[in-house]
């Protein structure tokens, strides 16, 4: 098994669940998180100065899937969250040892 992160903008996020949910991809823990990438946050131009905010508003999305579901996701969630401008995000693959289900005991790994 393996655990997508993907961090994203928060406007993307109901586009992005939903294209998921088309493809079947049903279990997902959400957060709100803050970051910054290769930009380190953006500078907002404002009266008499400009600002640079540092980490901004993304939601991360933590979703626990099959091996050879990985190329699936990757393309699913890329083109849901993908306008085309900086910030749209980025996507992590980690290995996962084992899941269990609470209320049956059920293993997978
Ligand atoms: N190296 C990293 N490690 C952990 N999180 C990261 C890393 N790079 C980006 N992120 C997370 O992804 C979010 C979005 O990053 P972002 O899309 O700005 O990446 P980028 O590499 O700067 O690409 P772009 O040039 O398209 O903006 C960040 O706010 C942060 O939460
Ligand atoms: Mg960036």
């Amino acid at each position: 098994m393996k655990m997508v992160k993907a961090v994203i903008k928060p406007e993307r996020f109901e586009f992005v669940k939903k294209a998921l949910e088309d493809k079947g991809f049903i279990g997902m823990t959400i957060s709100e998180v803050k970051g910054r990438g290769e930009q380190k946050g953006i500078a907002l131009q404002y009266r008499g100065g400009v600002m640079i905010v540092d980490l901004l508003p993304k939601i991360q999305l933590e979703i626990v899937i099959r091996d050879s579901d990985v190329d699936t996701i990757v393309v699913t969630i890329t083109e849901a969250a993908r306008t085309g401008k900086i910030g749209d995000g980025k996507i992590f693959i980690l290995p996962v040892e084992k899941s269990i289900r609470i209320r049956t005991g059920e293993m997978e790994s």
